[in-house]
């Protein structure tokens, strides 16, 4: 897909919409290669590059460099670009600076955690012309005020919350959203209820479509993986083996070989 009005057409249709969090070149092209629809550069990179315990500490100049290189590797695809801790509640300016930002760096659209309170930077955002694609759920900036990485909307009065929350996105303009860790029927609901896309971590099979995390998808980290992810690879245990072979062809002379040398 290379617009973001496909992704609505996906829905409509009802072709799965695929997205996967990356943030560097080398694996912008390999998953652009593997036909994902959409690369989100999530401020995840906070903790997944940059060994952060959170995603409070992305700032707009680090997931701009992701920006940057993730579209250098997958020129083509749709980009959406993580809107880091608090830039949407600073105010209509500060956020039309964020998200120009992550626009110049070579995003497609801006994805904002929330939509209670800054409701006028969505929609400033959205009639500047910049796509914004919503995050409802757990929105892990906020983290400390959900007390942790817990499922939402279990709760009668939460899971009506979200569903409204979800209507005024789309009333906003959004062209998509993200649900995280909700309840399969909610989501379920939620995206029945809605024209735009839903796109769901830990939400069940019932959105119009799934995102992982790349290091999740591929097992690149031994200590996390959460139970409603899936490890497609080994990635940790293949990486630790071929850097262990590595060093021991070097410490055994191994390495490099005759056919390895220039003469
Ligand atoms: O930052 C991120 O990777 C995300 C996904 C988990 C949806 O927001």
């Amino acid at each position: 897909m290379k617009s973001i009005l496909e992704l609505s057409r996906a829905k409509r249709e009802q072709h799965a919409i695929v997205m996967v969090a990356a943030y560097d070149a080398l694996m912008a092209r390999t998953v652009a290669e593997a036909e994902a629809d959409v690369i989100l550069v999530g401020d995840s990179a906070a903790m997944v590059v940059h060994g952060y315990p959170s995603t409070v500490h992305a700032t707009v100049e680090m997931v701009c460099t992701h920006v940057a290189a993730v579209r250098r590797g997958a020129p083509e695809i749709i980009v959406v670009a993580d809107m880091p801790f608090l830039t949407a509640r600073k105010g209509v300016a500060a956020a039309l600076d964020a998200a120009g930002a992550l626009i110049q760096a070579g995003a497609t659209a801006v994805k904002i955690e929330g939509v209670t309170g800054h409701e006028d930077v969505i929609e400033r955002i959205v009639s500047s012309g910049i796509p914004v694609m919503g995050h409802l759920g757990l929105t892990p900036q906020s983290v400390h005020q959900l007390g942790g990485y817990r499922f939402q909307g279990r709760e009668p009065a939460e899971a009506e919350r979200l569903r409204r929350e979800a209507r005024v996105l789309e009333e906003l303009g959004s062209f998509a959203v993200v649900l995280e860790c909700v309840p399969e029927r909610l989501a379920t609901t939620i995206t029945e209820e809605r024209a735009i896309p839903t796109i769901g971590i830990g939400a069940g099979a019932g959105t119009a479509g799934q995102v992982l995390v790349i290091s999740d998808l591929l097992g690149l980290d031994a200590r996390f993986q959460p139970r409603f992810s899936r490890k497609y690879l080994d990635g940790h245990g293949l990486i630790r083996d071929a850097v262990t072979q590595f060093a021991r062809d070097v410490r055994n002379a191994r390495f490099p070989a005759r056919e390895e040398v220039l003469a």
